[in-house]
């Protein structure tokens, strides 16, 4: 949970709740390409580097390289303004997109319809996932299947503004392996798949 850190990121996650904020569309977007910004440098800190010698106007200096460029890969259409933070930090990745939405069936019930996804070869690259809310994981974990088909990737890192924990244990569930990195983490989802207090849907919020 990046708001347990105490850090300017804490008035971003705040801005993006906060109804009197968030329908600034233009400030609701940067707020979480921010976001994406922060976990990027977080997650940085956890991929591998190689040792390289480059060559300075003055003459050598050691310096340090990543091993492997990552695969940003992103839920359309919510996570394009995470996904660009991302990409502001990781300007060499690889990128994967995935259209995904909730298919609501007149009982209330809802099941996640996929109906595109663009990936290149993750094989030994660490991939990295950005989709602002994670609330039952559904999407999530479908994605991931997913992405599985085109290579095992070294690491999977999640990013997100809101998660929920039911969500964050549903994902862990099926694939232990994945780090999942929220701007803040609420206890709370509806019967219909909400978060609470969350911040409402994401997607319009950034697109209408
Ligand atoms: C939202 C969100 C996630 C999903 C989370 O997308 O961006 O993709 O719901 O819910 P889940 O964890 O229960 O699967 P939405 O379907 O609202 O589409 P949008 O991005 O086009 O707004």
């Amino acid at each position: 949970n990046l708001s347990s850190q105490h850090s300017v990121l804490n008035e971003w996650v705040r801005e993006i709740r906060d109804i009197s904020v968030q329908n600034d569309r233009m400030r609701f977007r940067r707020n979480m390409e921010r976001i994406g910004e922060i976990s990027a440098y977080e997650i940085s800190k956890l991929l591998p580097y190689r040792e390289v010698t480059i060559q300075t106007p003055m003459g050598e200096a050691p310096c340090l390289e990543l091993e492997a460029q990552p695969i940003l890969a992103t839920i359309l259409r919510a996570g394009l303004p995470l996904h660009e933070g991302l990409l502001n930090f990781f300007d060499r990745a690889d990128c994967a997109f995935i259209a995904a939405y909730r298919k609501h069936h007149r009982d209330g019930s809802f099941e996640i319809e996929q109906n595109y996804m663009t990936c290149p070869d993750i094989s030994g690259r660490p991939l990295i996932i950005a989709d602002p809310m994670l609330a039952t994981g559904s999407s999530l974990v479908l994605a991931i299947e997913t992405l599985l088909e085109n290579g095992k990737p070294s690491q999977i890192h999640v990013v997100t503004a809101i998660a929920c924990t039911v969500g964050i244990e549903y994902v862990k569930r099926r694939f232990p392996q994945v780090h999942v990195w929220a701007g803040d983490i609420d206890d709370e989802l509806t019967a219909k798949g909400y978060i609470v207090p969350g911040l409402g849907d994401a997607g319009d919020l950034s697109y209408g």
